[in-house]
């Protein structure tokens, strides 16, 4: 095999493992790192380990404590969305913050009343640092502008956000470690209601055991800490889905009517407010 096959065979084997953005200018070669590294001594040299019993405290040992620990105190601080965006920016706990090259916070506008909320950036959004300005974001877009919405008229952002490598889905423990911010962000906000885009979003806020061809369409009021009252919310497929499986969006247009009636019925024609 000459060089230039065997390198684009390499590429073809990265891109299919996922790695398919360039996060440095030249590459790092952690093999190399690792050979650097001197060999663990053999474990009858260690030292004995501490018991449980005598293991120090994370705080009394001046070590940080738990990522999730950390996440939900530091979210909880958060008096305001650009405090929120600032304690993100700086929150080292979560390892997708390190493959990503933006942190993809929110866009749209925070006092519409109408918030929407997607899964986690694609390569588009991690390039750009806004939120749906890929491919399922243009859908998505054409889809609202449908029924008469524009970025004025509601606040997106995602469940992760920060890019998962290669565009894999989020582990359950990324889910976990985000979701006190993504809660803090809907609490600061104070929508009136909440647009779900796929079965992520939609399980991770919803609950339950079923899938979103299941939790989709029907109308649920969820208690999110913060808020004085439950919020209404509505799960619909996610736009990526629709380009997968166009045969689905005439259940996606009923669910989008069915926001469109519900924000009229709660304010009027004129309701939504793209101050
Ligand atoms: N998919 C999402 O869920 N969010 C984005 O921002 C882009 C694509």
């Amino acid at each position: 095999m000459d060089l230039r096959t065997a390198l684009t065979a390499a590429l073809r084997l990265h891109l299919e493992w996922g790695a398919d953005e360039a996060l440095a200018e030249t590459p790092i070669d952690h093999l190399a790192t690792l050979a650097a590294v001197p060999p663990a001594a053999p474990s009858r040299s260690r030292p004995p380990s501490p018991s449980p019993a005598t293991t120090p405290p994370a705080a009394a040992s001046g070590a940080l404590p738990p990522p999730a620990a950390r996440a939900a105190s530091l979210a909880a601080a958060c008096r305001s969305l650009d405090e929120l965006r600032a304690a993100l920016a700086a929150f080292d706990g979560c390892g997708l913050s390190e493959t990503a090259t933006h942190l993809v916070f929110n866009d749209g506008n925070p006092e519409s009343g109408l918030m929407l909320i997607g899964e986690a950036p694609g390569a588009e959004e991690d390039r750009i640092g806004k939120p749906f300005v890929g491919p399922s974001g243009q859908l998505l877009d054409r889809m609202l502008a449908s029924i008469g919405l524009t970025r004025d008229h509601y606040l997106i952002t995602n469940l992760i956000p920060w890019r998962p490598p290669g565009n894999r889905s989020p582990t359950d423990a990324e889910v976990s470690l985000c979701l006190p911010f993504l809660h803090r962000q809907i609490a600061l906000v104070g929508p009136r209601h909440l647009l779900l885009l796929g079965g992520l979003a939609a399980k991770a806020l919803l609950g339950g055991g079923g899938g979103i061809t299941r939790l989709r369409g029907t109308w649920r009021e969820v208690d999110i800490p913060g808020l004085a009252a439950p919020l209404p919310v509505l799960a619909t497929y996610h736009p990526a889905y629709l380009l997968r499986s166009p045969g689905a969006k005439r259940a996606a247009w009923a669910d989008l009517i069915s926001l469109r009636r519900r924000l009229d019925m709660a304010t009027g024609p004129q309701a939504l407010s793209s101050e």
